[in-house]
């Protein structure tokens, strides 16, 4: 049974099949026009028939002022020519026609004119350029994987990345663009925040939130899924990361604990930040949404982060060791969960190890008392 469970979730885990919706993309988009002026837009992960990013930057390419829009799909896409939702009632028109083989094809587009002469752009006008213009759209050499190297070409001469990677891959489709020092606007879970690469990148500025959450996908059997958790991340700058966080509450140790093995305190809600304490300070990972480089500094993952007290299984013992002074501290008898919980925040309960507080990163105000 347990195995049986264990197969599921990791097929669960590789379910990629994740549609964004169109209201989506132009909630988070609509806040960064200025820099889509004479650029490259690639979208790596998308079936130009299928994905509504693709839709939104050629029904937006005169808008945007694009220079060339290209989106690429891969080869297992289980929509790939069955045209889920875009372009329904349409014929294909890929150079080679649909075939068994299930060639990924990609789409290449410099210009987007008022076809219908209706005077605006609209999803009539995408249909007419995939229709007729025959060197728009045209079948892949490999598999359309974004790590391909037909596909790096592409990604070469594209300026930003706007997409919704699949999930699974999510941490090396980013250190790709990040390799290729392109800009890049991306969906993915908040829960990547706590992979040691991507909190890294947060700490370098090299990737920060959005502004707005997708809450809902489309999947390919036509049913939709919710998520808490999804949202925007980005290297293009948004104004949020320079908007200092609003403190209004004053230390005092009785209203903020300290942690057993580490010198900090712990805030459990981002509004209690403190104003006037300048130490270490475990703060909910959602912080991240409100991060200000210019005022507070990333230390690191509560959990992961080296600590002065450490947790060691000595016999039928968990002994908590200063390393400063190589003391024993405290002393538990061995317990399997006492033994999984290794070095995660403690709060000090009177001198004891007792609750570990819910996800945690440790933050510092950039600047210091003098
Ligand atoms: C989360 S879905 C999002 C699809 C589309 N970007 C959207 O937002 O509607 C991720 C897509 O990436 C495709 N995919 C999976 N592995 C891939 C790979 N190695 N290279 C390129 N695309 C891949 C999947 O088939 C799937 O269509």
């Amino acid at each position: 049974m347990a195995r049986v469970d264990a197969f599921n979730k990791g097929r669960e885990r590789e379910d990629d099949e994740f549609y964004t919706r169109l209201e989506d993309i132009e909630n988070e988009l609509r806040h960064y026009k200025e820099y889509f002026k004479n650029k490259t837009v690639f979208c790596n992960c998308d079936d130009p028939y299928e994905s509504n990013f693709f839709k939104y930057f050629a029904m937006n390419f005169q808008h945007l002022g694009l220079k060339k829009l290209i989106a690429t799909c891969y080869v297992t896409s289980p929509v790939m020519y069955t045209q889920l939702s875009l372009f329904d009632d349409m014929e294909f028109s890929v150079e080679a026609p649909p075939n068994p083989n299930k060639k990924p094809y990609k789409v290449e587009i410099t210009e987007v004119e008022d076809l219908t002469g209706n005077g605006a752009i609209d999803l009539e006008d995408i249909k007419l350029l995939l229709k007729n213009k025959k060197n728009v759209c045209s079948v892949l050499k490999g598999d359309g994987d974004f790590r391909s190297d037909e596909c790096k070409d592409l990604l070469k001469e594209a300026d930003i990345v706007v997409t919704n990677p699949p999930f699974s891959l999510w941490t090396p489709f980013v250190a790709l663009l990040l390799e290729y020092q392109k800009d890049f606007l991306v969906i993915g879970r908040e829960t990547n925040t706590t992979i040691k690469a991507v909190f890294e990148w947060f700490q370098s500025n090299k990737i920060w939130y959005g502004y707005t959450h997708a809450k809902e996908f489309y999947r390919p059997d036509g049913t939709t899924k919710k998520f808490g958790n999804v949202a925007w991340f980005t290297n293009l700058d948004v104004k949020k990361r320079h908007d200092p966080l609003i403190m209004y509450k004053s230390y005092s140790p009785d209203a903020y604990p300290r942690y057993f093995n580490y010198d900090g305190i712990d805030v459990d809600d981002i509004s209690s930040i403190p104003q006037d304490y300048y130490g270490y300070m475990g703060v909910p990972s959602s912080y991240l949404f409100q991060y200000n480089p210019d005022q507070f500094e990333l230390i690191g993952i509560g959990n992961r982060l080296p600590k002065p007290i450490i947790h060691k299984t000595v016999g039928d013992e968990i002994h908590f060791i200063d390393t400063r002074t190589n003391e024993v501290v405290y002393k538990f008898p061995y317990t399997v969960p006492e033994r999984k919980r290794g070095n995660s925040l403690r709060i000090n309960e009177n001198g004891v190890p007792g609750d570990i507080p819910f996800g945690r990163i440790i933050i510092r105000r950039k600047e210091q008392p003098t």
